[in-house]
C-alpha cells in the first residue's frame, strides 16, 4: 500500500514544452471530426446489425464514448481509426456518473436508448467547463415525442410508456438551434411511429454527416444543413459502414497556426464549404487561401491585421475557434474585438494569453484587444479543451519557450497534435517527469543542433 501511495505521490503531470519562433511548412493533415464520429458511435445503439465507422480521430473522448458504448452492453472492435460496433445485445439502460460527468456527448445514449430498450437513466452530462450547458432543448424535444421525461437528483429518466414501446413523431420547434438537441431529437425520432419536424434545428455539419448515416442505415431523414429537417418513422435500422467527414475545427486550428507563425502551409483533408466563416475572416485579416487539389487548402499568411468577430450557429463563425482566433488577434496590426454569443464562460484562455505578454481586455463574453509586436513564453495552463490549443498556437508564436499543462484537455480533441505540428517544424516535446516546481525548458530540447535536425527533417 505505502509504495503505490508514494509512487503516486510523485506522478508529475505531463505537459509540453513549446519552443516559440520556429517557422512551420509543409502539410498538416487533418482527422475525422470529433463531434461527428462521438454522435455517431451513439447512433450505432439503434441497430442490432455491426456498424463500421472508419476515419474515426483516437481521442480520449472517443474513448470515453467507447467505454460508454461497452458498458451499455454493446461490442467494439477497433483497428487503427476504424471502430466497429455490435449493439445486438445492448441490455443496460442506465449510464454510470463516472463516465458520463466528462463527456456532454453521453447524452447521445438517451435516444437510441429509449427507441431500442424504452427506458434510459443518464446522469446530467459534463465536458468542457464553458457555461452551464443545460439540456432543456434535448428534454422537450422527447417529451413532444411521447417519452415521459423527469430529472431527479441530477439524474434524467426518460422512459416510453405507449403499448408498443414506440415514441411518436411530433412537429419540434426548438428555441435555440442547439447542436446536441438536434442531434438527440433526429436519433430519437428515426424509429418513432409517424412524421416529425424539426424547425430551427443546428445545420452544423456534423449534424449533416450523422442524418447521411443514419440515412445509409435505412433512416429517412430530409433537409439536414437547411432550417427544418423532416424524418419519416421506419421500423427498424440496419448496418452501414460510414466514413466520417474532416474535422473542421481542427482544420481551422491549423490554418490559425499557420497564421499565428506567418507560415505557408497546406491543410487538409478539408471541406471547404465548411470552413467558410473561417477562411472568409483569415482572409480579411491578411490571409491568401486558395484551394490546393480537390480536398486541401493552402493558407500563406501575410501582415496580419485586426477584424473582430461574433460567434454564432454554423454557418457563422464557430465558437469552438473563438479561443485560436483571439491568440491569432492577440499579435495582429491594430485592434479587435471578439464577442462570445454561443457559450457564456468561454474565455478562460484571456488570462493565460495576457500572461504571455498580449493586450487584451474582457468585459462579459467581449473581448478587445490591441494587438503586440510578439508574445512572451510562459508557463501556461488550458482551462479547456478550445482554450487549450489557443495557448499551444500562442506558444508556437512567441519568442522564448512555454511550457503548457492542460493536455487532459487538449487530448480529448486534437489527434495526435505535437506530431503532426513536428513533422510541420515545429519543436514541441510531451514530458511526463519534470517536476511542476522546477518548470523550465531543458537545454538539450531546444538546442540549436535539435531546431536544426527539426528543419531538415520536416
Ligand atoms: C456541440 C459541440 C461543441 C460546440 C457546440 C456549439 C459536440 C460533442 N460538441 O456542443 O464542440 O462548441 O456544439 O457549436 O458536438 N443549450 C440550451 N439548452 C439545451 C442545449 C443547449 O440552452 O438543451 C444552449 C447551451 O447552453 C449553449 C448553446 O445552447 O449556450 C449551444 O449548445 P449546443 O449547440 O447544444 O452545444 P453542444 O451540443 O453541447
Amino acid at each position: 500500500m505505502s509504495s503505490v501511495a508514494t509512487i503516486k505521490s510523485n506522478i508529475i503531470p505531463p505537459h509540453l514544452e513549446v519552443k516559440g519562433g520556429c517557422p512551420l511548412n509543409g502539410v498538416l493533415k487533418v482527422s475525422g471530426a470529433k463531434n461527428s464520429s462521438l454522435a455517431l458511435m451513439a447512433a450505432s445503439l439503434l441497430t442490432k446489425e455491426k456498424l463500421l465507422i472508419k476515419n474515426v480521430p483516437q481521442l480520449t473522448d472517443i474513448e470515453v464514448m467507447s467505454e460508454i458504448l461497452r458498458n451499455l452492453g454493446a461490442k467494439l472492435t477497433k483497428t487503427n481509426n476504424s471502430i466497429e460496433i455490435n449493439s445486438e445485445s445492448i441490455h443496460n439502460v442506465e449510464l454510470p456518473y463516472q463516465l458520463v460527468h466528462s463527456l456532454r456527448a453521453s447524452f447521445f445514449c438517451v435516444g437510441p436508448l429509449l427507441t431500442r430498450l424504452g427506458e434510459a437513466k443518464i446522469p446530467l452530462p459534463g465536458g468542457c467547463n464553458i457555461g452551464a450547458r443545460p439540456v432543456d432543448e434535448h428534454i422537450n424535444g422527447l417529451k413532444a415525442l411521447g417519452a415521459e421525461v423527469e430529472v431527479i437528483n441530477d439524474v434524467v429518466k426518460a422512459q416510453v410508456s405507449t403499448k408498443d414501446k414506440r415514441l411518436r413523431g411530433a412537429n419540434i420547434t426548438l428555441k435555440y438551434p442547439s447542436v446536441g438537441a438536434t442531434e438527440t431529437i433526429l436519433m430519437a425520432s428515426c424509429l418513432a411511429l409517424g412524421k416529425t419536424t424539426i424547425s430551427n434545428p443546428a445545420r452544423e455539419p456534423e449534424i449533416q454527416d450523422l442524418a447521411k448515416m443514419l440515412n445509409s442505415m435505412g433512416a429517412k431523414v430530409f433537409g439536414a444543413g437547411t432550417k427544418r429537417i423532416t424524418i419519416l418513422g421506419v421500423d427498424s435500422l440496419s448496418g452501414t459502414s460510414h466514413f466520417v467527414i474532416p474535422d473542421r475545427i481542427e482544420a481551422g486550428t491549423f490554418l490559425i497556426a499557420a497564421a499565428i507563425t506567418r507560415s505557408p502551409l497546406i491543410i487538409g483533408p478539408v471541406i471547404p464549404n465548411h470552413l467558410s466563416a473561417v477562411i472568409s475572416k483569415l482572409k480579411e485579416c491578411g490571409c491568401l487561401i486558395s484551394q490546393h487539389g480537390e480536398h486541401h487548402l493552402k493558407i500563406i499568411p501575410r501582415e496580419i491585421s485586426g477584424v473582430d468577430i461574433t460567434t454564432s450557429p454554423f454557418p457563422g463563425f464557430p465558437t469552438d475557434l473563438q479561443a485560436p482566433f483571439m491568440s491569432l488577434m492577440a499579435t495582429a496590426k491594430g485592434s479587435s474585438k471578439i464577442k462570445e454569443r454561443v457559450f457564456e464562460k468561454r474565455m478562460q484562455h484571456v488570462l493565460e494569453l495576457n500572461k504571455m505578454g498580449a493586450c487584451i481586455y474582457q468585459e462579459n463574453n467581449t473581448a478587445y484587444i490591441k494587438g503586440v509586436k510578439e508574445l512572451v513564453g510562459s508557463n501556461v495552463e488550458g482551462g479547456d479543451l478550445r482554450s487549450s490549443a489557443a495557448i499551444i498556437l500562442a506558444c508556437l508564436s512567441a519568442k522564448g519557450n512555454s511550457i503548457f499543462t492542460g493536455l487532459e484537455h487538449l487530448d480529448r480533441g486534437y489527434e495526435k497534435l505535437e506530431e503532426k505540428l513536428t513533422n510541420a517544424g515545429s519543436i514541441i516535446s510531451r514530458n511526463f517527469d519534470q517536476p511542476t516546481s522546477q518548470r523550465s525548458i531543458s537545454n538539450k530540447i531546444i538546442s540549436e543542433d535539435n531546431i536544426n535536425t527539426q528543419k531538415n527533417a520536416a
